[in-house]
């Protein structure tokens, strides 16, 4: 069955058969004692030596570049009119002696092969009937993309001429990715921050565009690039929060190559992951800490809850560091404020105002604990002077915080003022009416602003361990701490009457809770500056 036109079966034709059998074999068939003729692609015990001549055989391919995902195609001809019985390619980086990639075919005189457990890592020939060309295909996965690659290849004339050796000319890796503004609005969609920063220019600039390729709604053709160390990007959401997302990352492999990989969110938690799904061109790089990523996709946008096509999504964007080729979670990012189409260009507006919400949340949290504090001071003084006994201070405070809460606070501040004002002299015989009114109001200031400052610091604590709320929570403790000691204090020293030593008591505890109330706020403010 593998012999040809030749009728009679000659000892020379049984060799024949079996060399080509054997460099079949021999040439990566599983069975351990052939493992080595993946690395050298030599029929190690066929008895004859290699041509040392010129291989009237070549390998070539049709580009001299390879991305990850792009499908390089392959070349063996004969190049006059002597035909090969027999081949085995493989694609290596050159210089070292691993196969690398995977093949395809698209032919059927040739087979699959596996080197070193790893499937379709080189190809043979089927059968041993005359051939003057071959053609395969080669993708680059799981390759690091860092050197350039060639394609070796031993051919097979008859059952003494076989050539090792014969190489393809290097592809180098295409590290090239050129992202730019040219045409955002216009014939894409870009996203970035800052705001419409041109990657091309700044080394700080976040972008990402999504571009719907003519003439088809469905390949879209998605670009993302920032300075990280770990990973970049960006994903499809209904709403702007995370989880129930698709998401497309470029990260840093453990090879320090960029790869690009595909997520899907559950929450807010390690999305898991997704397979890439109808993903080609892709193009990564990493330059100067900066990755970039190009690919273009036929994949529907995949939302539980919404395979439809054409609908608008929330573009998020996030980035971070990686370890082990696994992203951790994001040093930072950003949502889109609307729902994007991706098929209308257009430059998209990131969501809220980060930035106004910090400085809100830094004012107000300042605001809060050093007039909380100068209040106290000046509510001790006053009542060191006079002796008046009433609880003061709480009136001082400038709260207000979020929405209900805030303004709840302000009014009741505002009425706090208004009868502190108005109260009558403190021998009028219904001014314990004033005080407990006063007393109730402040509580219930109190309370509703510690609430308010809980929900905003809520809003912008955006690390994993919430440590700013509880950093808050501390201050919470120790600011009830000083009161309950300043309530007995001030029970005591009344019932003294030493105004002098009352100052000297007062002065000490005071600075103590004015230092431990910057120390928090301080805390906080760098809290809400890294968040
Ligand atoms: C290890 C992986 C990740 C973890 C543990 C994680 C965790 C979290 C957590 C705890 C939050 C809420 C706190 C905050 O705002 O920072 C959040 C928010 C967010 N995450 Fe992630 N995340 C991860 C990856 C990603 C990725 C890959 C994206 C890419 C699109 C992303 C997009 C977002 C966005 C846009 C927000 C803000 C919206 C929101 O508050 O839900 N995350 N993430
Ligand atoms: C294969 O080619 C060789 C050399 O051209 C020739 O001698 C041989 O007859 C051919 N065999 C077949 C089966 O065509
Ligand atoms: C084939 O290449 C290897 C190294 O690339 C070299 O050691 C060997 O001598 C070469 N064999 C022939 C026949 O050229
Ligand atoms: C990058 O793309 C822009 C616009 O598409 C083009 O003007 C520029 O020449 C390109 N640069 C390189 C290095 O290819
Ligand atoms: C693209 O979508 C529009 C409307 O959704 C449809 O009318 C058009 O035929 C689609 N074009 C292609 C090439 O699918
Ligand atoms: C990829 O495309 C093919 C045909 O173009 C389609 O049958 C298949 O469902 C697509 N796969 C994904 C994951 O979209």
């Amino acid at each position: 069955m593998f012999f040809s036109s030749v009728a009679t079966v000659t000892a020379m034709d049984i060799f024949l058969f079996l060399l080509v059998h054997i460099v079949a074999r021999v040439f990566c068939y599983s069975s351990g004692s052939v493992e080595e003729s993946c690395d050298d692609l030599k029929p190690h015990h066929s008895g004859w030596s290699p041509e040392t001549s010129l291989a009237p055989f070549t390998v070539t391919t049709d580009r001299d570049t390879y991305t990850s995902g792009e499908e390089v195609t392959v070349y063996l001809r004969a190049v006059g009119s002597t035909p090969f019985i027999g081949f085995i390619l493989q694609a290596r980086e050159v210089g070292k002696p691993f196969t690398v990639g995977s093949f395809g075919l698209k032919t059927e005189a040739a087979q699959l092969l596996s080197c070193h457990q790893r499937l379709n890592t080189a190809v043979s020939h089927t059968s041993n009937i005359n051939k003057t060309f071959i053609q395969v295909s080669w993708k680059s996965e799981g390759l690091a993309h860092t050197d350039p690659v060639h394609f070796q290849a031993s051919f097979v004339q008859n059952y003494k001429k076989f050539w090792i050796n014969v190489t393809s000319s290097m592809l180098k890796p295409l590290k090239t990715v050129n992202i730019s503004r040219a045409g955002c609005s216009v014939s894409k969609v870009c996203f970035s921050e800052p705001a419409n920063c041109d990657p091309t220019v700044s080394t700080d600039c976040f972008f990402m565009s999504a571009m719907m390729l003519s003439d088809s709604n469905t390949t879209i053709h998605y670009e993302m690039t920032g300075p990280s160390n770990g990973y970049i990007s960006f994903g499809f959401s209904h709403d702007e929060i995370m989880g129930n997302d698709d998401i497309y990352i470029c990260i840093i492999s453990s090879e320090s190559q960029v790869l690009l990989q595909r997520a899907f969110s559950t929450g807010r938690i390690t999305p898991q992951a997704f397979p890439l799904g109808n993903v080609s061109d892709v193009r990564t790089s990493v330059q100067d800490s900066i990755i970039s990523c190009s690919f273009t996709s036929t994949n529907t946008i995949y939302i539980q809850g919404s395979p439809r096509i054409n609908e608008a999504y929330h573009i998020m964007f996030a980035h971070g560091p990686s370890t082990n080729g696994k992203i951790q979670y994001h040093a930072h990012r950003f949502v889109s404020a609307q729902k994007i189409d991706i098929s209308r260009p257009q430059e998209v507006r990131k969501s809220g105002q980060p930035q106004i919400i910090k400085a809100h949340g830094a004012l107000m949290l300042t605001a809060w604990m050093t007039m909380g504090t100068l209040g106290f001071i000046v509510a001790r003084f006053l009542k060191g002077m006079t002796k008046e006994k009433k609880l003061c201070g709480k009136d001082l405070w400038f709260l207000k915080a979020h929405s209900v809460l805030g303004c709840l606070v302000m009014i009741l501040s505002a009425l706090q003022a208004i009868m502190a004002v108005l109260r009558c002299g403190p021998k009028h015989p219904q001014r314990f009416l004033f005080n407990w009114a006063h007393a109730i109001n402040g509580v219930v200031i109190k309370s509703l602003a510690v609430t308010a400052i809980f929900t905003g610091l809520k809003e912008i604590d955006s690390s994993l361990n919430n440590w700013l709320m509880k950093v808050m929570g501390g201050f919470v403790g120790w600011d009830l701490l000083f009161y309950i000691f300043f309530e007995i204090q001030s029970k005591l020293s009344f019932s003294i009457g030493n105004l002098g030593s009352d100052m000297m008591a007062v002065a000490l505890p005071i600075s103590t809770y004015f230092l431990g109330n910057c120390t928090f706020l301080v805390t906080l403010l760098v809290g809400i500056g890294m968040s």
